[in-house]
């Protein structure tokens, strides 16, 4: 039987860092779905149409830091409000959810789209001005002259996009514990994801 816990929450509130030690911890598959996305805007970004970008994605595109700069995040967010491209990538979603030997999906709408049946569902969340900066702190140690006030736009822009659009908009799934970690330690993040899916197991 499969086993599948899922982790939604705005940008930079500490989700793919949970993510990460609880699939270790608990020896589960992990899938960082923003990656997806990300992977459809680069493409975009490089001339591809989305949809079809979206339908000829390859395991192989996730892989690479080039992904993770801020215009592909901005190019990811555009390109997540169209229902088609999100469309083509569910099924990818729903076979690595059900892998058996359980699985951690995190992203946007996993508990309530992509795995409303998850054991267990997440909302990881924290104010606006933490998540800004703690992503221009990593944008900093990367070497980039970003401003702090340039990253907390462009989180406040990509939010606006993610929970305002019309398909699968960024939300907690009614029966996900919510987790703020604006105020926690990321060892103390973790060690209460883990308390929550150890007593669903
Ligand atoms: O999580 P990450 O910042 O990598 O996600 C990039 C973008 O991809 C998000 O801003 C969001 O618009 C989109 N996304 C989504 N649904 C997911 C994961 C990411 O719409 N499950």
């Amino acid at each position: 039987m499969s086993f599948t816990v899922a982790i939604d929450g705005p940008a930079a509130a500490g989700k793919g860092t949970i993510s990460k030690a609880v699939a270790v911890h608990f020896g589960f598959a992990h899938l960082d779905t923003g990656l997806l996305y990300r992977a459809v805007g680069a493409k975009v970004l490089a001339g591809a149409d989305p949809v079809a970008a979206a339908r000829a994605l390859d395991p192989a595109d996730l892989d690479g830091d080039a992904l993770r700069t801020a215009e592909v995040a901005q190019a990811a967010s555009r390109v997540a409000t169209d229902p088609a491209v999100r469309d083509a990538l569910t099924a990818f979603q729903r076979g690595f959810a059900a892998r058996p030997g359980g699985a951690v999906l995190d992203g946007r709408d996993i508990g309530t789209v992509i795995c409303p049946g998850a054991q267990v569902k997440l909302f990881v969340t924290a104010s606006a001005a933490c998540r800004a900066e703690r992503r221009w702190k990593e944008l900093q140690a990367q070497g980039s002259d970003m401003t702090l006030e340039t990253v907390l736009a462009d989180v406040q822009a990509r939010d606006a996009r993610d929970a305002g659009r019309a398909t699968a908009p960024l939300a907690a799934a009614a029966d996900a514990v919510l987790i703020d970690t604006s105020d926690m330690s990321i060892a103390d993040a973790v060690a209460r994801t883990i308390a929550v899916i150890a007593a669903a197991q």
